[in-house]
């Protein structure tokens, strides 16, 4: 994950004291080690913008107190959730790429009908780096609206998860400007939203509960307890992983699929993924994959 750049940045950097180069590059190597957000030489000034501004908020005079606080802080805390919230970049929206969504409507949500009448569990998704919850919320709208039609019975849930706890803190709440709402259709809007008369709609109540947001790091998310799912949906995160996390990653998510599950990530995420146990679904515009059998085989990229 590369750093975020708001407009006002480059005006902090200007007034933060000067890191030396190997102090920050040991910054950048905590950051890059804890959270894979990577940073490189010519972002620095960003980093240290960022670091700047935290410090102020937090009263701690000099970087090395702020970085001893972190380093010894374990897993992804409350501290490193704020600093990650600066310096990456949470830009969603509703219904955001129509092609991965019609493959849902099209292909996945079909099968998984018709070869589980009854799964006890329902529909499972995972929706990784969720951001403030544009993406969970249209997967909700565009499955309930599909069971619906299909005269299915069948119940779903979705696992939304992200770093940023601002962010999850804000998709929980589940209010939405009307500006931010631009891409959400007057069918869902009156089905699913309330409007709130504030310029804002709140996603209705009956939909939120099938939605349950949590703080994930997703390198640290071996002991994750999600599995046997029908559909994980990752996009436009993986993409600012370095190559070998982005393998490691797909490699954990592949084991949580149950077979016939399929992962759907952003077309440009790593197209050159390969696994023996999964198919690429050729659907125009989409980069997904289908689980074909059980089992534990290592992924490969070619
Ligand atoms: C550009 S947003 C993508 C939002 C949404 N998936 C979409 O496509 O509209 C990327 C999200 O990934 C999250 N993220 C960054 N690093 C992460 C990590 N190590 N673990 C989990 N989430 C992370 C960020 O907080 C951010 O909300």
């Amino acid at each position: 994950m590369f750093l975020a750049q708001p407009a006002d940045w480059s005006v902090m950097a200007d007034r933060a004291p000067a890191l030396d180069d190997v102090r920050m590059q040991r910054w950048a190597d905590l950051v890059e080690h804890r959270t894979g957000i990577t940073i490189p030489v010519e972002r620095h000034a960003f980093l240290g913008a960022g670091l700047r501004g935290r410090m102020q908020q937090l009263g701690i005079a000099d970087y090395d107190g702020y970085y001893r606080l972190l380093a010894n802080e374990r897993g992804v805390s409350q501290e490193w959730s704020q600093l990650v919230d600066r310096l990456t970049v949470h830009e969603t929206a509703f219904f955001r790429h129509a092609p991965s969504l019609q493959l849902l409507t099209d292909e996945v949500l079909p099968a998984f009908v018709a070869r589980n009448t009854a799964k006890a569990t329902g529909f499972q998704v995972w929706s990784l780096g969720c951001s403030t919850g544009e993406e969970p919320y249209t997967l909700a709208m565009l499955i309930q609206r599909y069971l619906d039609q299909a005269g299915s019975d069948q119940l779903f849930g979705i696992t939304a998860t992200d770093i940023s706890r601002p962010a999850l803190q804000s998709a929980r709440e589940g209010s939405y400007t009307e500006r931010r709402m631009a891409g959400v259709a007057p069918e869902y809007r009156a089905r699913f939203c309330v409007d709130t008369g504030d310029d804002h709609w709140r996603i209705a109540e009956s939909l939120r509960r099938r939605i349950c947001f949590a703080q994930l790091n997703i390198l640290e998310a071996r002991g994750f307890p999600v599995s046997n799912l029908d559909l994980i949906y990752c996009q436009n995160m993986l993409i600012y992983f370095p190559r070998y996390q982005r393998l490691q990653i797909l490699d954990m998510l592949a084991q949580r699929l149950a077979p016939g599950g399929v992962l759907v990530l952003g077309p440009a995420d790593m197209p050159c993924w390969a696994h023996s146990e999964f198919e690429r679904i050729r659907f125009e515009g989409t980069l997904a994959f289908r689980r074909q059998v059980a089992g534990t085989a290592s992924v490969k990229g070619t």
